[in-house]
């Protein structure tokens, strides 16, 4: 049973990682830019009043992240699990909504800086406002959800500069954060979760969110601190940087 943050809770992996949690017992805070928009999370927190507390989060947003942290503070006191699930990718409503900013010549600075901003600096923002609290949990864990699209060995084709290079930073930081915050006990470890049938990954994917969630936090419940610093599978193998 553990105190868990989920960031994006309100729709696609996030969601799933929510019903995945109170499923097994733990107390969740759902991060959500707009709680009032997230209609199944008001569902689940009618059927699990006690587990769900709903935390109006923006991970880009510093004040949002100090006041997730607060409200934390005061509800938990301590974490046992971060999951760093928030993120967009070029076609996501937060990057425009189109592919025109994709093409080499009509890249944008403005927006790649803000793919960048919540795809990479945001998740170890939150990481570093949530230290105090993970360093107080039992047996706390980091976990960022990346992509294979970061991997520089998979890379063989052009484009897509924005997400690709964003996730590939989001793993640079983490493997940085990994390394230093296992002194605190804190198991830091980058996921890809595979391709999803969400709203980014459309309905044609492989995978249920439900299925990734449930196999990343069986893994996670496995980690070791040796483990702190790896690029993993959402099935618990390797995945090449
Ligand atoms: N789907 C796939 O096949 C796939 C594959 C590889 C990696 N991933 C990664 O998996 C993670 C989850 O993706 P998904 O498929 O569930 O995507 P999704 O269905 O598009 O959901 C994205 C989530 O991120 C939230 N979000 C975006 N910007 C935010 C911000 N500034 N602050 C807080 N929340 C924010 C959204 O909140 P709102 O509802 O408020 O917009 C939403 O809950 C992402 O990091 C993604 O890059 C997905």
């Amino acid at each position: 049973m553990s105190r868990v943050l989920i960031t994006g809770a309100g729709r696609g992996l996030g969601l799933a990682f929510v019903r995945s949690c109170l499923e097994r017992g733990d107390t969740v805070w759902a991060g959500v830019r707009q709680p009032q928009k997230a209609p199944q999370l008001t569902e689940l927190q009618a059927k699990y009043p006690q587990q769900l507390h709903l935390i109006p989060l923006d991970v880009t947003d510093a004040a949002s992240i100090d006041s997730a942290w607060q409200q934390l503070q005061a509800e938990a006191g301590a974490l046992d699990l971060l999951i760093n699930n928030a993120g967009i990718n070029s076609m996501s409503a937060d990057a425009g909504g189109s592919a025109a900013h994709l093409r080499l010549g009509e890249l944008d600075s403005n927006r790649m800086l803000a793919m960048f901003h919540i795809n990479a600096v945001a998740p170890l923002m939150l990481a570093q406002r949530c230290i105090d609290l993970l360093a107080a949990g039992e047996n706390p864990r980091i976990i960022n959800i990346s992509s294979w699209l970061g991997s520089l060995t998979n890379k063989t084709s052009g484009g897509n500069y924005s997400y690709c290079a964003s996730k590939t930073a989001l793993n640079m930081l983490m493997r940085a954060l990994a390394f230093e915050v296992i002194s605190k006990g804190i198991i830091t470890v980058i996921f890809n979760p595979g391709w999803m049938q969400t709203d980014m990954g459309g309905p044609r994917a492989k995978l249920t969110p439900e299925e990734s969630a449930q196999s990343i936090l069986k893994v996670t419940e496995k980690l070791t601190p040796s483990d702190a610093g790896r690029f993993l599978n959402w099935d618990g193998t390797e995945h090449p940087w």
